[in-house]
């Protein structure tokens, strides 16, 4: 793991009871484990709020590719048919991931929350902040939840049936090695538990990926087809792991779980490596660009993924109302405050957030490091 957290690890579930660890590194959380959670792309909701109407929004709030994947017309048997599983998709998915076992799902959102339905009440450490479907999912399902920051990991993972990682982590950006992930994954198994990797946000890193890894028991990663490919609404992704575990989500998955055009889609994207390579680069630079606008105007660290860079400051909420004032939707995670920023999709959309940055008040801050 490569950033650090100050925050303790803490402890919630549907109905939560006190708990402390031996060393009191544990306790109560107040966060919200049922109901919708919150999420990015919810410009509806800013339009109301600021009364400001939807095509005059510059909307930064999500870490969806802006330059989506050039999608093709679908032909017409894709919407007459029904959905059959040898139209190469699953062949097109392994290839692109390197690896011999996975089962497509309707967003990884779908395998998030069937996994918690897949074992006993267990005790289950996901890493915080982060995705908060994941916390909402296990929680909601029985399971005693450990909202645990990215630099506790190592040292509550022997009190753990289950861990959460997001790699690279939404919002956080930290990252995780393989070598880290699989001594997790190994201490887990052996007592029958499981780790699990989210891996939304690392189509632009794939040496990070360990999906190409030998499936095995217990290790279960989820990728997903909506932010690298820019594809949100195609509602795709893949749980890579041992045939065991994916039969069992196929049966209460049941048939049809892609539509037809999606299958047709995604398995046109997975095959075009080109458009991958030069979506890589252009990525990076893209991120990199982000990064120094953020730096040089608001003044405090920026760290992020080739897809988003976020800056922790105790004036997020304020710089997150400016912004929304000047028609700029970000997103803003409270505990702790953190401003997410995505890739803006053209070049007049980079000058409209370079001139807004810059004229932004900034009140006396708490930088990142502090
Ligand atoms: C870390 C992470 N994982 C998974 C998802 C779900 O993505 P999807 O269901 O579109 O594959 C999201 C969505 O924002 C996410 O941020």
């Amino acid at each position: 793991m490569t950033q650090q957290n100050p925050d303790q690890a803490k402890v919630s579930q549907a109905d939560p009871a006190p708990h402390t660890t031996p060393d009191h590194t544990l306790i109560l959380t107040g966060k919200p484990v049922s109901g919708l959670q919150h999420h990015g792309g919810r410009l509806g909701e800013a339009v109301k709020k600021y009364g400001r109407p939807r095509d005059q929004w510059l909307d930064l709030s999500t870490g969806i590719n802006p330059q989506t994947w050039p999608v093709p017309a679908v032909p017409i048997e894709c919407w007459q048919r029904l959905p059959e599983n040898d139209d190469g998709l699953e062949q097109a998915a392994e290839t692109y991931y390197g690896c011999k076992t996975l089962l497509p799902v309707a967003g990884s959102q779908a395998a998030i929350q069937l996994l918690p339905k897949l074992r006993q009440p267990s005790r289950v450490a996901i890493i915080d902040p982060g995705y908060n479907e994941h916390r909402a999912a296990w929680a909601s399902n029985g399971h005693q939840v450990v909202d645990v920051p990215a630099n506790r990991i190592e040292s509550i993972i022997k009190e753990i049936d289950v861990l959460v990682v997001i790699n690279p982590n939404n919002p956080g950006a930290e990252r995780f090695s393989s070598t880290e992930l699989l001594r997790w994954h190994a201490q887990l198994s052996k007592r029958g538990g499981w780790l699990v990797v989210d891996e939304a946000f690392i189509d632009s890193t794939p040496d990070l990926s360990i999906a190409s890894i030998p499936a095995r028991n217990g290790l279960i990663v989820l990728r997903s087809i909506g932010k690298f490919f820019g594809l949100a609404g195609i509602r795709c992704g893949f749980v890579i792991s041992e045939p065991t575990i994916l039969a069992r989500f196929e049966q209460l998955l049941g048939p049809w779980t892609l539509s037809g055009p999606s299958r047709y889609i995604c398995r046109q994207a997975l095959a075009d490596s080109d458009w991958q390579a030069q979506m890589r680069g252009e990525l990076s630079r893209q991120s990199l660009r982000l990064k120094n606008i953020l730096e040089q105007n608001l003044g405090l660290e920026a760290r992020g993924t080739p897809l988003f860079q976020c800056v922790q400051t105790s004036k997020a909420g304020e710089y997150h109302q400016q912004l929304a004032q000047q028609g700029i939707l970000t997103r803003l995670f409270p505990d702790p405050q953190l401003l997410r920023f995505g890739l803006p999709g053209s070049e007049d959309q980079w000058q409209r957030l370079e001139s807004v940055l810059c004229c932004i008040r900034k009140p006396a801050v708490t930088s990142y490091s502090s």
